[in-house]
This record gives structure tokens, C-alpha cells and sequence, in this order.
């Protein structure tokens, strides 16, 4: 049976940065995934430019059950540590907006540059692997559907449950609970939002169209833009505020953010009476969410004939509409996995079971999600380096 010192599953984002970051260190370092390539969620990532971290990196931009586990990794391999490997390897990125970085060209670099990294720091990466089992006597053993491995110390790299399509699997789960790790509750997040009954006959005739709002749900707010869809809701405000909505909730829509909808229609009133809602609206709305709304929610009648109270009311709605959803388009669409691997079983330092020695998790198997924006790759830089770091 081969030896390692140290067997990673899972070639992914963490999982390239932990045996990259443990070969340097002169770690004997057996890297093993089962689809027939390396990083296959990164190539496909920001629609295949890669939002590759977030400048504005912060342990508040994670969900998670302990919000100060994410402080430690965060700090030790920061969003400027992987700018400056970026920038080492000669790959050209951009700020999009809110800090988020993205490849000028394709993500394709940026799996290359971890790639490099790998081979220079001498990692035996076999894709088409298959892991079948882990078991720990003295040390581990590792099956697989190509023979066993050893080693001292196992890192689950494998991800959480979305896009099952590409290879996610519930492995890391799987094994982390076999060895006594607890889970937390886990739900597709950072996912577009379904709708039925009157919600969705006034989302699905507007599907391609976009609209900037402040999304709000369980005290968080997010201002971006959003997208109709023939199912419901998307779009960066959406995709954000799923990862804070449970069955049940209510989200409100501000569809006028930062201006005032009340004084605005009160002031077009006297400056453009003879002016119908829908042309008026069509002024800070999209036309045809302006139009879907007359048709469905308000009377399209020449300003001058509304009184205060009703555009009153309007812009009531326009501030605060507050939708449903019915659930969510599920982890077939979902970016990433809310919850996973309870972090109270983890050191913050080194990502290593506190009562499994050897045995480490990181990136999104972990409790740990971040924002839309570049923050769950950071997440699976900085916890895969921690783990490099001590494995
Ligand atoms: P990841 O899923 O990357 O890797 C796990 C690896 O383990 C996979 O290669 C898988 O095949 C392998 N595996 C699974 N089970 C196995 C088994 N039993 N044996 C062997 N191997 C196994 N984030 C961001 O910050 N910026 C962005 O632009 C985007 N964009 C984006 C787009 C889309 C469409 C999705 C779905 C997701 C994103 N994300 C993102 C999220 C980001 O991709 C995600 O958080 C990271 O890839 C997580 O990295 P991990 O290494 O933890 O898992």
C-alpha cells in the first residue's frame, strides 16, 4: 500500500490550496479526485471568469453557527495573500463591483496557477479516483475503486451538495459524521427563489427583466440588482437574501432604494399632471415592471387624478413589497451549501477534528458560507492553507 504523509480528497478550490500549501512544505502529498479533472467549479465560476476573492474580505461576510470560527483562517491567508499569488503567476483580473475580483480572461488561469503550484511542490494529484471508504487504525487508510493508500493525517475536501450534475456528493458529510463529527442542518443558499399564485403571475411575464432593490429578510438587507425569472426571483439581491430565508418567511422588496418613492410621485404630480402612473413609474421603474404593476396592482390613471393618499399607498408598495416564496430552485442551482460540518468539532487554527488527530475538513463541507461576491472562494483559500499549514 502507498504511503503518505498526508491524503486529500477532493480537487477543488480547498483542496488545490491545502496540498499545495503542504507540498511546499516538503509533505508528502497524495491529492485525489473523482471527476475526470481538477477544479471543475472554478472553471465554470463567475460565469467562467472567476470571482476568485473579495477586497473587502471580513469574517461578517460568512453565515455560519459560530460566526468568530471563520476569524482565524480569514486572518492567516488573507484575500491579499491569494491577490499577491495572482499577481505572482501574471494573471490579470479586475474589480467588477463591491470588491469583487474577477479574471480578465478565463478561470481556466487560475486552476492552472494552482496546478503549478501543485506540481512545484511536488503533489501526486490522481483525478478518476473514486474514494470508497476511510478507516483509522495507527494511521488512516484511504480505498479507493484504483487501491488503498495510507497516511497520517486525511483532509475532506469534497465540498458541499450543490450542483450535484458536476460531482458534488454529501462525502465529506458522510465520513466527518462517521468519525463522530456532528453537521448542522444544511440548504441550498445563494439560489434563486420560486414562486406560485398571484406573485408568480406578475415575476413570470417579466422573466429577463432586471431591477435594482434592497432584498430584506430576517434583518438583512442587501442592495444589488434582480432578476425575474419564469420561476420567480434571482439575481445578485435574491441569490443573497436566500442564504438568510427559511420556508415560511416574507421577503420585502424595496424596488426604489435610496430615494424617496412618496416624494417622488407627489412632486411629479405637480410638475407633470396630465401624466399617466405608468409613464411615471416608467421614470424609476423598468417599463415593463411599470406596466405589470398598473396592470395588476394599481389603476393607470393621469396623476392629477390620484389622490395624495393612493400615490401614498403606491409608493408604500414600490418601498416594501412583500413576497413569499414558495422555495427555493434547489442545490441543482444553488452556488453553495449553508451549514455542513459543525464547526464546535474543529480547531479555528488548523480546521483538525479537536477528537479525530489527523483527520481535518475545510472549505464549503465546513458550517462556513460566505456572500456572493468572491467570499466562498476566499473561504476555501484561507481554510485550505490553514490545513497546508498543520497537516
Ligand atoms: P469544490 O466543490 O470546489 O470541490 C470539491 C471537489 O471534491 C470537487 O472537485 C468534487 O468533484 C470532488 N469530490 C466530491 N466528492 C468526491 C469523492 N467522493 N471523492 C473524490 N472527490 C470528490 N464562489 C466564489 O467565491 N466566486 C465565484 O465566482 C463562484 N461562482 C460559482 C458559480 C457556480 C455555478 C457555483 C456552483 C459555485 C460558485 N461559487 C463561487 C462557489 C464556489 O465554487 C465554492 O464555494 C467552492 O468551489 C468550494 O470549494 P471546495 O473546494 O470546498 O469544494
Amino acid at each position: 500500500m502507498d504511503q503518505f504523509d498526508v491524503v486529500i480528497i477532493g480537487a477543488g478550490a480547498a483542496g488545490l490550496m491545502c496540498a499545495l500549501t503542504a507540498g511546499a512544505r516538503g509533505r508528502r502529498v497524495l491529492l485525489l479526485e473523482h471527476a475526470a479533472q481538477a477544479g471543475a467549479k472554478i472553471l465554470i465560476s463567475g460565469g467562467g471568469r472567476c470571482n476568485f476573492t473579495n477586497r473587502d474580505t471580513a469574517p461578517d461576510r460568512f453565515f455560519s453557527g459560530n460566526p468568530h470560527f471563520c476569524k482565524s483562517a480569514l486572518k492567516r491567508y488573507t484575500q491579499h495573500d491569494f491577490i499577491a499569488l495572482v499577481q505572482r503567476h501574471g494573471i490579470a483580473y479586475h474589480e467588477k463591483t463591491l470588491g469583487q475580483l474577477f479574471c480578465d480572461g478565463s478561470a481556466r488561469a487560475i486552476v492552472a496557477m494552482l496546478l503549478a503550484e501543485c506540481a512545484a511542490a511536488g503533489v501526486d494529484l490522481r483525478v478518476g479516483h473514486r474514494v470508497i471508504d476511510i478507516t483509522k487504525a495507527d494511521r488512516f487508510r484511504v480505498e479507493t475503486d484504483h487501491g488503498d493508500f495510507a497516511a497520517g493525517a486525511v483532509v475532506l475536501a469534497t465540498g458541499g451538495l450543490s450542483i450535484p450534475k458536476m460531482g458534488a456528493t454529501g462525502f465529506a458529510h458522510d465520513m466527518a459524521a462517521r468519525f463522530g463529527l456532528k453537521l448542522t442542518e444544511t440548504r441550498p443558499a445563494l439560489v434563486p427563489l420560486t414562486f406560485t399564485g398571484e406573485d408568480l403571475a406578475v415575476m413570470q411575464p417579466l422573466s429577463g427583466v432586471a431591477v435594482d432593490v434592497q432584498a430584506r429578510c430576517d434583518r438583512r438587507a442587501f442592495r444589488e440588482s434582480m432578476l425575474f425569472t419564469h420561476r420567480g426571483l434571482s439575481g445578485p439581491a435574491v441569490l443573497q437574501i436566500s442564504s438568510c430565508w427559511h420556508e415560511g418567511k416574507s421577503i420585502t422588496l424595496d424596488m426604489t432604494p435610496g430615494s424617496d418613492a412618496a416624494a417622488f410621485l407627489l412632486e411629479r404630480k405637480r410638475t407633470r399632471p396630465n401624466a399617466e402612473l405608468k409613464t411615471i413609474l416608467g421614470e424609476i421603474l423598468p417599463q415593463r415592471l411599470a406596466q405589470k404593476l398598473v396592470e395588476t396592482r394599481f389603476v393607470n390613471r393621469p396623476i392629477n387624478a390620484m389622490r395624495d393618499k393612493e400615490l401614498a399607498a403606491i409608493a408604500g408598495f414600490l418601498k416594501a413589497w412583500q413576497v413569499v416564496p414558495s422555495g427555493t430552485e434547489g442545490y441543482a442551482k444553488a452556488e453553495v451549501t449553508l451549514g455542513g460540518v459543525d464547526t464546535a468539532g474543529l480547531s479555528s487554527r488548523t480546521m483538525q477534528a479537536g477528537d479525530v488527530p489527523g483527520l481535518y475538513v475545510i472549505g464549503e463541507a465546513v458550517d462556513v458560507t460566505g456572500w456572493l461576491g468572491g467570499y466562498n472562494f476566499q473561504w476555501a483559500w484561507s481554510s485550505g492553507w490553514s490545513a497546508g499549514q498543520a497537516v
